[in-house]
């Protein structure tokens, strides 16, 4: 590999947050127009050190430099002459600004500090016509508040792909990606890398990604470095989750937890008796969810979306037909829904999933207070909650931390856990494993395999076809206007025909 002196250097970076000790001595360089991967399991430091470089942590010692010089203390910051870009793991837009003036604003500030409208919309419209350039039209005027979570990830992603950066940081961008949009970023950082020599330090949990678009990589275990710019090829996937190490293999004891906090018995479980599909018809698409069924959806968001609001009793209008026992099936509201046995798990994890005002056991037991209408004697309570924590082996200090405190895949688990208890008749979930780990996913699919074992149906919306074929009985799959295409059962579950009926290259 060739010899350049480091673009970014960290030595012997040491993080803390009061007991939780979390970056201990950990190294990590980043050379000029490379991709390189930073990889290690959920909760591991990436954000945190990610957090570090961009200036919103502050670490406790090490040496840290960029570009030649040392990074912190008085100097300006290379994130506010943007020289370093950020698109952190929870998004940071205004949601009360409009697109153009969520994108416009940093850069407009490092120019004049005059804020210009008609400059605004066209600063917006080139950096998001780098990835979508229908979206770029479509969308500057619009406020944030009222996008999709996918809308904002793009438009979080557009504003850091301006000119200048030397270095982009970027925390799970495509985590909301479809593959699509993914190849699209790629592209254009691979220009922005030819063109300008920019250095990309890349987050993702997802294999196949990683190897398209990082050359080297490093992975964080323990706080310390435990692979040293390693180049991709030199590396398999077995070698990289070894390296990742952290929750080990599978272990029985957690599996007999697993099952133990699964079956724990509750009101639910006896008013919302499994057995009787679900109906679901659009045109000339029909679709039985049957007790037991795990059913993938796939393609561009807004047909998943669509189904899944109106299966959840969030759209007030919809399209489908559906229903149960011969009867059409319409819910006042999702917690009508969640009150007639249909679990919830919105992808939007920091607006619509984690309360974040609320501790983790309180985010734990909501769904069950929802369902059950009662109080729940706080000891029942916390004795649920503490199973839950072993079974999924989520690492938090205690019940009456905050979510905050928590890794972005270890808040997704919390998700999860809400609704394992419950035994829903059907479950339904919007990419239940964004952000989690490769062992981690592991350990959701098997719950969800369990849930589906005892008669739940499962409804599961993912952008990660791979994840479909691995899980589900069934697709059912959406063009990219959201109409539905096509249903494929067991082996027509397969990359290849859900690439052809999504009209979109995995
Ligand atoms: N503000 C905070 N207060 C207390 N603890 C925190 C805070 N931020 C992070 N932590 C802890 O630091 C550790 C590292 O978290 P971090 O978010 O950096 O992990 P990560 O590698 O990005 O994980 P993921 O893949 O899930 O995003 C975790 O144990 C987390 O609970
Ligand atoms: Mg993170």
């Amino acid at each position: 590999m060739k010899q350049q002196r480091p673009l970014l250097l960290a030595r012997s970076i040491v993080k803390s947050f009061g007991p939780t000790s979390v970056l201990k001595g950990f190294d990590l360089s980043i050379a000029a127009g490379e991709v390189h991967a930073f990889l290690g399991g959920n909760g591991a430091g990436k954000s945190t050190f990610i957090k570090i470089i961009s200036g919103q942590h502050e670490r406790d010692s090490g040496t840290l430099e960029f570009d030649g010089r040392e990074l912190g203390g008085s100097s300006v910051s290379p994130v506010d002459t943007g020289a370093i870009a950020v698109v952190n793991q929870e998004l940071a837009l205004l949601p009360h600004l409009s697109v153009a003036e969520n994108i416009a604003m940093p850069r407009l500030h490092r120019a004049t500090g005059i804020y210009s409208e008609r400059a605004s919309r066209a600063i917006a419209v080139e950096a998001l016509s780098l990835i979508d350039p229908q979206f770029a039209r479509t969308s500057v005027g619009r406020l944030v508040g009222d996008l999709t979570l996918h809308e904002r990830q793009l438009v979080e992603i557009a504003r850091s792909l301006g000119s200048g950066a030397k270095l982009l940081l970027l925390d799970e961008p495509t985590a909301n990606l479809t593959a699509a949009e993914t190849g699209r970023l790629f592209a254009v950082i691979r220009r922005l890398i030819s063109e300008t020599n920019l250095a990309v330090l890349f987050v993702s949990h997802r294999m196949r990604e990683i190897r398209q678009i990082a050359d080297v990589c490093t992975i964080i275990r323990d706080g310390k470095t435990a692979v040293d710019r390693s180049p991709l090829d030199a590396i398999t996937d077995r070698e990289i989750v070894d390296f990742m190490g952290q929750s080990g293999e599978p272990d029985q004891r957690a599996e007999a937890q697993a099952d133990e906090a699964i079956h724990v018995r509750s009101a639910a479980e006896t008013e919302s008796p499994v057995g009787d599909p679900i109906i679901v018809k659009l045109d000339d698409i029909q679709l039985e969810i049957g007790p037991g069924a795990v059913i993938g959806l796939a393609g561009a968001p807004t047909g998943p979306s669509a189904l899944i609001e109106a299966l959840t009793g969030i759209a007030g209008k919809t399209q489908w037909d559906i229903k149960r026992k011969g009867a059409f099936v319409k819910y006042s509201g999702p917690s009508a829904a969640a009150r007639a046995g249909v679990g919830y798990i919105s992808g939007d994890r920091a607006n619509k999933g984690i309360l974040a005002t609320l501790p983790i056991i309180d985010n734990l037991m909501a769904a069950r207070r929802v369902i059950e209408r009662r109080r729940i004697a706080r000891n029942e309570e916390i004795k649920q909650g503490q199973s839950l924590l072993d079974a999924l082996k989520i690492r938090a200090g205690s019940l009456w931390d905050l979510p905050s405190t928590l890794s972005g895949g270890t808040q997704q688990k919390i998700l999860v856990a809400r609704w394992l208890t419950l035994k829903p008749h059907l479950l339904v979930l919007e990419e239940p494993t964004r952000g989690v780990d490769i062992r981690t996913k592991r350990e959701i699919y098997a719950l969800i395999r369990k849930l589906a074992a005892q008669g739940t149906a499962v409804v599961w919306w993912s952008t990660e076809y791979v994840e479909l074929v691995e899980l589900c009985d069934t697709v059912l799959a959406f063009d990219l206007s959201g109409n539905p295409t096509a249903v494929l059962r067991h082996s027509e579950v397969n990359e290849t025909n859900l690439a052809d009926a999504t009209g979109m290259a995995a």
